[in-house]
Order: C-alpha cells, then structure tokens, then sequence
C-alpha cells in the first residue's frame, strides 16, 4: 500500500531492487544448506515480516519458519540498547540449524543480543541474513553472513520498517521526510 505521498523525501531502494536482491541473498544462503534438513527461518517481529515471507519463497530449498517478537526502540527513533522479548519462539530449536531473518541492523543491539539468546538454546549453527545495514550506526559487532544494502544512517522506513508503527506496509525502502519527525 502507499498512501504516504508527501510523508516521504525519497525512494532509497526500489521494490525491483530490493526483490532482485532477495532472490540473490536467498540462493547465497541455499548454496550453503544442500542436502540438510529445512533450515528454521526465525523471523525478527514485526520489521521482517515482510522480508521473510519474500526470503521464504526465493529460496530454491525447504525451509521452515518460525517468529519471535522483540523491540528495542519503542516509539522513539533511536535505539534505547534495551531488549525485550514480546513473543518467543514457538518451538524448541535444539540441533536445527536457524537462520535469523532482520530487516536490518541498525546498533547491532538487538541481533547481538538474539544471538546471544538463541545460541544458549543449543541449535546446530545459527547464521543472521539482515537486508539492510547502517555501518555507521554499529555500536555492537555482529557476525552476519549475509547482507543485503548498506545504507546511510537516514531515518529509513518502508518493507517492514516503521515510525511509531506506520509505513511498514510500502513495498519498498524510503527516507522519511524530515518534517515527520523533526
Ligand atoms: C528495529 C528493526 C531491528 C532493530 C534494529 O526493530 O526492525 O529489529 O530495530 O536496531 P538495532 O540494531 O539498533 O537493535 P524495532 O525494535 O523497532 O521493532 P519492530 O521490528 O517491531 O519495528
Ligand atoms: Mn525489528
Ligand atoms: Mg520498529
């Protein structure tokens, strides 16, 4: 949906661009999972909802997935460091090999601190596939094996990302007008 003219500065990446990229991080990460059992895609609620389920159906392999609900920023549009869990996973992840899915990594805290959270479950392996990244923004190093766009530390929003709950629903990535937030 997009009824947000005039809320937005500019189209950072187009959906053509983006969906382009999935399709590549997606056929990356089944180059590494042939022949295992269904790798457990664990969706980052609420930001990658959207990136999943085009994630889930790029990939030329089986997968299955699961969602766990965490939030660092409330409403405020810089990361508090403070993580909490809304919605666990469903199930136990003991020997599968997971595959965190994140809209993007903006301080690192909140991956940091999942994968911290997960590897204490006891999965085979754990790998981060995260669309976006704003190196400029990094307070904590994550591992990430794939990467999709590293972008500017602009307020970003659409595919998933929000301010104060809103925009999730563009089909693609823009900046935010500075007069939504200033
Ligand atoms: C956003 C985004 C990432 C996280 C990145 O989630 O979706 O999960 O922040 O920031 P960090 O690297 O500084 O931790 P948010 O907490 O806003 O929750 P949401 O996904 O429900 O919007
Ligand atoms: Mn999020
Ligand atoms: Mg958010």
């Amino acid at each position: 949906g997009h009824g947000y003219v005039g809320e937005l500065a500019a189209t950072l990446i187009t959906q053509d661009v983006l969906q382009a990229k999935i399709v590549a991080l997606a056929e990356a990460v089944a180059a590494n999972h042939t022949g295992d059992t269904p790798p457990l895609l664990v969706c980052v609620l609420k930001g990658a909802v959207m990136f999943v389920t085009d994630f889930a159906r790029a990939l030329p392999i089986p997968s299955e997935m699961e969602f766990m609900a965490v939030s660092s920023y409330g409403s405020s549009t810089s990361s508090s460091g403070v993580v909490r869990i809304l919605k666990d996973l469903d199930r136990d992840i003991s020997g599968r090999r997971v595959i965190i899915v994140e809209d993007i990594i903006d301080s690192g805290l909140t991956l940091s601190w999942l994968h911290k959270n997960l590897q204490t479950r006891g999965p085979a392996s754990i790998e981060i596939v995260a669309l976006l990244r704003k190196p400029e923004a990094v307070k904590v190093e994550v591992d990430v094996a794939y990467v999709g766009f590293d972008i500017p530390t602009d307020f970003v929003v659409g595919y998933g990302l929000d301010f104060n709950e809103r925009y999730r629903d563009l089909p693609f990535v823009g900046l935010l007008g500075e007069h939504m937030y200033a």
